[in-house]
């Protein structure tokens, strides 16, 4: 058996990393983990929220704004060093069927949670690129790859996340950089308690159907009979950001309890 002592921490601490969407939900749970393992932590966001963990650095960006994207990751380089570790999880969900969905929400769900992606991964990359060394990690979801009612638009916006990502760790895989994916199933954020409140249900009701599935919407359940809480999406993405990881690239780690059969 090997002697080596691996943490989960190993390339974390010391290491400067910028999460998106860091102000609240599953962004706010990874700022947390990246934090007590060691990290420097620039937390993005559109708003500067009550519940940005203390201890990170409060960053204001819009994902959607190439300009914007370019300042704050270079002010984040100037203010507290390179980036070593991007998380993005920044995203909207406008949930609707096709035929209720306007050009606009589709736009919207395309500019956040694609094009964001693509924004920050880009100018993050090329930073990291010179220096040969940094982990991407892209959290997206399971309806990037499991056709579900009412979230067309977010699932088109996050199979291109998806996609992107995966192809960006092939193009970076050369410059010592890797890029992978988390895709969470239904997980208790506020975003998913805007979806429940949607459907005008109570929260109990809501998470009994998400637990036992809903055939008349084709929707399996989760096998493992809980919704996810955000440090359960935080913990894959700590693994696949620390050098435990060292030899994993373009990989779709899907935490969902088997909410989609391939967990
Ligand atoms: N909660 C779930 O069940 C679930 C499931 C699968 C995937 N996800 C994904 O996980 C990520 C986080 O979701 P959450 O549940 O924590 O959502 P949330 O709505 O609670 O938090 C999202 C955060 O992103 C920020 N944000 C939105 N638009 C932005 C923009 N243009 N620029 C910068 N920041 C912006 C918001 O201000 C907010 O702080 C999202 O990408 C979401 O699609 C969530």
């Amino acid at each position: 058996m090997s002697t080596r002592e691996a943490s989960l921490h190993d390339g974390i601490d010391g290491k400067v990393a910028l999460v998106t969407g860091a102000g609240r939900g599953i962004g706010a749970a990874v700022t947390n983990a990246l934090l007590a393992a060691g990290a420097t932590v620039a937390a993005a966001d559109l708003l500067i929220q009550p519940s940005t963990p203390r201890g990170a650095v409060p960053y204001l960006l819009d994902v959607r704004d190439a300009g914007e994207v370019d300042d704050v990751v270079a002010a984040v380089e100037r203010d507290l060093g390179p980036i070593d570790i991007l998380v993005n999880v920044a995203g909207v969900l406008l949930p609707g069927s096709v035929e209720e969905t306007d050009l606009e929400q589709w736009q919207q769900s395309i500019a956040v949670n694609a094009s964001g992606v693509f924004l920050v991964s880009r100018a993050a990359a090329a930073r990291m690129m010179p220096r040969r060394r940094g982990a991407i990690v892209t959290v997206s979801s399971n309806a990037a790859s499991t056709p579900r009612m009412g979230m067309a638009a977010y699932a088109a916006s996050k199979a291109a996340a998806s996609a992107f990502t995966r192809c960006l760790g092939l193009e970076l895989a050369g410059h010592g950089i890797r890029c992978n994916v988390v895709s969470p199933g239904s997980t208790d954020t506020d975003m998913l308690r805007a979806l429940h409140g949607s459907k005008s249900k109570t929260l109990a009701e809501a998470w009994k159907t998400t637990i036992n599935g809903d055939l008349t919407t084709y929707r399996l359940g989760i096998p493992l009979g809980r919704v996810a809480a955000p440090h359960d999406i935080a913990d894959a993405v700590l693994y696949l950001a620390s050098d435990r990881a060292r030899h994993v690239t373009m990989h779709d780690l899907v935490v969902d309890g088997g909410a989609t059969l391939q967990a």
